[in-house]
């Protein structure tokens, strides 16, 4: 194996770290993104090698491939019905354990895989820890019926509310939008400091052609952080 970036032994370590909390017998939701990625290929070791048996409720397309290939059994969140933990990445995260996900344009089964789960552990890499949210572009998943005209009711929304920044854009593929596993779109709003997560959050899905937001609030029960130098901590 090639020499790990700084930032891929700091995502390897909290991804390693989280994989000891999984126990023989458990449904575990599987993330999406690189640092995820890691958590799947220690779990498959731990499958192979130490005949680890667990049941992965993967939360995009990507991470069911992956999974698959690392030797998890894989199905669906309707046969799993409840997790008992979800282990997943995150764009940023702050003091009181709320995040900002969705980077990897999974969102909408990454909070409904994590909210359908006894616990959610994220791990992550010290970078993504934030004073305050918003910094990192917060993922909005919207219908693509109509949605520039929700693209103009989202900017309308945030006028009055506790941000530094309205810009917002729909997230593109080369030339069209990007389209998610449900076939929806994706607006990044740069709106570099969220004041009241929970009020935006609340209010953002209250647009007709908001399908969810990347703010996860109150979901989040365990942090494991990572550094480059291997080191770990869990909040
Ligand atoms: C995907 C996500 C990811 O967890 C988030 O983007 C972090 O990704 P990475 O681990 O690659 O930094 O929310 O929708």
């Amino acid at each position: 194996m090639p020499e790990l970036s700084p930032i891929d032994k700091a995502k390897f370590a909290a991804a390693k770290r989280a994989a000891e909390f999984v126990e023989d017998g458990m449904r575990v939701g599987l993330g999406t993104g690189s640092t995820a990625a890691w958590l799947v290929r220690c779990l498959g070791e731990l499958v192979r090698e130490d005949g680890l048996r667990i049941t992965g409720v993967p939360t995009s397309s990507r991470t069911a491939q992956l999974a698959r290939d690392a030797g998890i059994t894989v199905v669906s969140l309707d046969e799993a019905r409840w997790l008992d933990m979800t282990i997943d990445g995150a764009d940023e995260f702050d003091g009181r354990l709320n995040l900002i996900k969705g980077g990897g344009g999974a969102l909408l089964q990454e909070k409904i895989v994590a909210t359908a789960s006894d616990q959610m552990i994220v791990i992550a890499d010290i970078s993504k820890q934030v004073e305050t949210l918003g910094a990192f572009p917060l993922p909005v998943e919207v219908i693509p019926f109509g949605w520039q005209t929700t693209k103009v009711l989202v900017e309308e929304t945030l006028i009055g509310l506790d941000v530094l920044g309205r810009e917002c854009g729909v997230r593109m593929a080369g030339d069209a939008p990007y389209v998610t596993d449900e076939g929806n779109y994706i607006l990044d709003l740069h709106l570099h400091r969220i004041g009241n997560a929970r009020q935006l959050s609340l209010v953002l899905n209250q647009i007709p052609g908001v399908v969810e937001n990347g703010l996860f609030i109150d979901i989040c029960d365990i942090l494991v952080i990572g550094q480059a130098d291997g080191r770990v901590a869990v909040r």
